[in-house]
């Protein structure tokens, strides 16, 4: 009997050979502090395997003070695309090569490409995430008016995906009043008119009543026992809540709007699309939002979050 018998090589086999990691497979990472906990490992992992491509998505935390060295690996390891989360958002565009047109008009990037000539660009796909969770919870924005709750990190992506959505306007409330004011001057124009508010704005009952849409894009409502910003008590069936929080899945002020008949959404759809989006500008391949949303609700179930 030859040793060197030839054997069939099972379907299995070949699969696994296809996902092996080798000196060619790319490497792609989201960069925050903290991250550990984050999804979108298993989002984009199972996007890449969906698609069979050689590629890795890792979480790596990244200190603040580490920004600078961190973009400065990523260009000299060739990794092929960086993903960016809270705190860097802002910190990471010193140290790019360009902006794409909605991160500069955020002033925030969420996904760096590298470009064919090395370049390093920075895009940002949050607006288009909630666009998307929009578009899927079925909320037509188009000539509404929204109350958003928060002006940090999230605020923007929100208002851009309302501006993109065709709203009429948007009445902003946030705890630093001047962070309110910026957001409102840099987004308020003619066909989508936003204006910073206090808490207890006098007119807070007819901005209520003109409302359709009233999003949290505060951090309120991410540990069990917080009290919504959103006076709850003022909602009603004619309302669309949405909450950019989607661990917990089901937040007080989502909880108390759905019991008021509003219809309600989380953040969750936001994470799937905002990684869809940033997937295509990496591969240049339509993602694979479904798998990418399977892969995350399992990752949620199997780490107890959901
Ligand atoms: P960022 O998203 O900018 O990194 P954050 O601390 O997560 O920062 O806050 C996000 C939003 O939640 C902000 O609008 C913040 O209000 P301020 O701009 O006044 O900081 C809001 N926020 C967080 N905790 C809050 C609290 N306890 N009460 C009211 N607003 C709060």
């Amino acid at each position: 009997m030859s040793l060197y018998k030839e054997k069939a090589v099972s379907a299995e086999e070949k699969s696994g050979r296809e996902k092996m990691i080798t000196g060619k497979t790319k490497i792609y990472s989201v960069i925050g502090f903290p991250v550990e906990h984050s999804a979108s490992p298993a989002l984009h992992n199972a996007a890449l395997e969906a698609l069979g491509l050689d590629a890795r998505y890792v979480a790596l935390t990244v200190k603040p003070e580490d920004v600078a060295d961190a973009v400065r690996g990523f260009r000299a390891m060739g990794m092929g695309g960086l993903n960016v989360t809270v705190p860097h958002k802002r910190a990471v565009i010193p140290f790019l090569d360009s902006l794409g047109e909605e991160a500069a008009k955020m002033g925030s990037v969420n996904t760096v490409v590298r470009a064919e000539d090395g370049r390093l660009v920075g895009h940002n796909t949050d607006a288009a995430g909630f666009l998307g969770a929009l578009a899927h919870h079925g909320a037509d924005v188009a000539g509404k008016r929204a109350l958003v709750y928060g002006a940090g990190g999230a605020a923007p992506a929100v208002l851009r995906a309302l501006q993109l959505g065709g709203a009429a306007g948007a009445h902003v409330f946030n705890r630093t009043r001047e962070k309110a004011d910026a957001l409102a001057d840099l987004f308020n124009c003619e066909s989508f008119q936003v204006k910073a508010e206090d808490f207890s704005s006098p007119e807070i009952d007819t901005l209520y009543g003109n409302a359709d849409i009233i999003i949290n894009a505060t951090s309120i409502g991410l540990r069990e026992g917080d009290t919504p910003p959103v006076e709850v008590g003022k909602i009603t069936s004619r309302h669309t809540v949405a909450d950019i929080i989607y661990n917990p899945w089901e937040t007080a002020l989502l909880r108390e709007a759905r019991q008021k008949g509003a219809a309600v959404f989380n953040g969750y759809e936001m994470l799937v699309r905002q990684a869809a989006e940033a997937f295509t500008l990496w591969t240049g391949k339509e993602a694979p939002v479904g798998v990418m949303r399977e892969a995350g609700l399992d990752f949620l179930r199997k780490t107890g979050k959901l």
